[in-house]
């Protein structure tokens, strides 16, 4: 059951919860919590005067205050009041959620009080908060055995606010709708490669449309070859497995639509050209761009904004076996143009190539595709940040601003003629690989050869599509990148 968040007007004071979550800035005690300090008999006053909290960013105090209010109040510590922004206070909000979990609450309240971060208007305060909380208590027991005395789920948490405020009930709304698709997505992301097969994702995009009443189309191993997508048919021909191509579509308006294509290879050996065997677990999460979009989609089905959206998601494994592709085959693609295939360890571009070319046919107004695309997007920018390239600066600017909105942060790489070079080929139209030089760039070039006729964007999700460890606001795993961002962006548009 994902967590559902509301929403109340009261005293904090007077609120009975297993656990009262407070993002609270730097400084002395906030007077909005002068009545709460004063149930417990001085507790949080204790606290302050102890030293043991100031508020400083990500700095975390429990408290058993006793008394008939909450039975605890987990301070949360977000740096300077006039510095703080939405971000801050999602972050906060996820520090209280993973807390909530792992202390086996089965519910937990969170107070936004207005004088910790005034710079942030409430609505949007209203939806970091909605948003943080289970994106913070996410987490993935399904595969375990039960515990023999399990902890409570947490299921229910409610934010509290001073005076009635229209602006945060629809923030709410919003943090709910994007909180859920990007549960979904990590959801997904999280399944070995065993269940999370192409047919099993196609399987989860039907149910997602059927539940919100998208239209969706899903092409068979057949119909991909009928379709001319020999570039996603070369990648998928060293798997037992059949590729899928799934096409969503929201229509919340009959404007040119914004086309969402996702990466969903659903586990990456390498192919022929196999990887080390070292950490090549994290491969299932070769699929997080997939994720992502039908993440988005359900997000989408409670935001209905007024936007036409389609969704494209080439799904395949890449595999080696006597079947599969080799080094220095050259295949053809859906666009026609033809590929050398130097590493079929690049597999990801071949399949997305197939999908920016299939999207042509519906005049978008916009494309945009993320993947998990290259180990040196991770060497660039860490765990930080997306790689972002395009052909639009206009769009461009509006992921980077989106990116910002959602603090889902990306970071643009040029794609100048210089770098196209790197991927020619001796006898086909281009390579598929350029070497190590520039290894995101030329991967953004061999997608821009592809992306014909439409204002297209590439974001680089390999360094931030999951955690190799713990970190103060998730437990090491799949992030659901890029659902925030796509919601904000689509959402800056209607
Ligand atoms: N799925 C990988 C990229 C990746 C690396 C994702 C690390 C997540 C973490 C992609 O298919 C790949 O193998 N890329 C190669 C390209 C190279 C052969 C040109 C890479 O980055 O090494
Ligand atoms: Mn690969
Ligand atoms: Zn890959």
């Amino acid at each position: 059951m994902p967590l559902v968040v509301t929403h109340r007007v009261a005293d904090v004071a007077a609120v009975k919860t297993p656990l009262l979550i407070i993002p609270v800035a730097k400084g002395a005690l906030p007077p909005s919590l002068a009545a709460l300090d004063r149930i417990s008999e001085g507790a949080l006053g204790r606290c302050w005067a102890a030293g043991d909290f100031t508020g400083v960013k990500d700095e975390t105090a429990l408290l058993y205050p006793g008394g008939n209010g909450p039975e605890r109040v987990l301070l949360v510590g977000i740096g300077d009041a006039d510095q703080a922004s939405a971000a801050t206070l999602r972050r906060a909000a996820a520090i209280g959620g993973k807390k909530a979990r792992s202390l086996g609450a089965p519910a937990a309240a969170v107070a936004y009080l207005r004088d910790v971060a005034p710079r942030v208007p409430t609505g949007r305060a209203a939806q970091s908060l909605a948003e943080g909380v289970p994106f913070g208590a996410w987490h993935f027991p399904d595969l375990k055995r039960p515990p023999e005395s399990p902890k409570p789920a947490f299921e229910r948490c409610e934010l509290i606010i001073d005076a009635a405020d229209a602006e945060f009930g629809a923030g709410v709304t919003r943090g709910n709708a994007i909180g859920a698709g990007q549960a979904l997505t990590r959801g997904l992301q999280v399944l070995p490669s065993n269940t999370c097969t192409p047919e099993f994702v196609a399987a989860r995009a039907r149910e997602i449309a059927a539940r919100h009443g998208f239209t969706v189309t899903v092409l068979d191993r057949a119909a991909i070859a009928k379709a001319g997508m020999r570039a996603l048919l070369a990648v998928a021909q060293g798997s037992a497995l059949e590729p899928r191509f799934v096409i969503l579509e929201y229509r919340g308006s009959t404007a040119a639509p914004v086309v969402l294509v996702g990466k969903g290879v659903t586990f990456d050996t390498g192919g022929i050209s196999i990887k080390p065997a070292q950490s090549m677990e994290d491969m299932k999460f070769d699929m997080s761009g997939a994720a992502a979009v039908l993440g988005t989609f359900e997000a989408l089905g409670a935001l209905k904004p007024n936007q036409h959206v389609i969704g494209l998601i080439p799904l395949c494994e890449n595999m080696p076996s006597g079947t599969a592709y080799k080094p220095g085959d050259v295949v053809g693609s859906h666009l026609g143009k033809t590929i050398e295939v130097v590493n079929t360890d690049a597999e990801g571009r071949l399949i997305l190539a197939d999908a920016l070319s299939w999207a042509r046919q519906y005049t978008p107004a916009a494309v945009i595709d993320c993947a998990t695309l290259t180990g040196a997007i991770v060497v660039g920018l860490g765990h930080t940040a997306s790689g972002l390239m395009g052909t639009d600066q206009a769009l461009v600017r509006a992921v980077l601003a989106a990116g910002e909105a959602a603090d889902e942060r990306v970071w643009e790489l040029p794609l100048w003629d210089d770098y196209r070079e790197l991927i020619k080929s001796d006898i086909a139209d281009m390579k598929n690989s350029g070497g190590r030089a520039a290894g995101s760039i030329t991967a953004g070039w061999f997608l821009k050869e592809f992306a014909e006729g439409y204002p297209w964007a590439h974001v680089d999700i390999a360094g931030t599509a999951y955690a190799d460890r713990e970190t103060p606001t998730q437990v090491k795993g799949p992030t659901g990148v890029m659902v925030r961002l796509f919601a904000e962006f689509l959402l800056a548009r209607t």
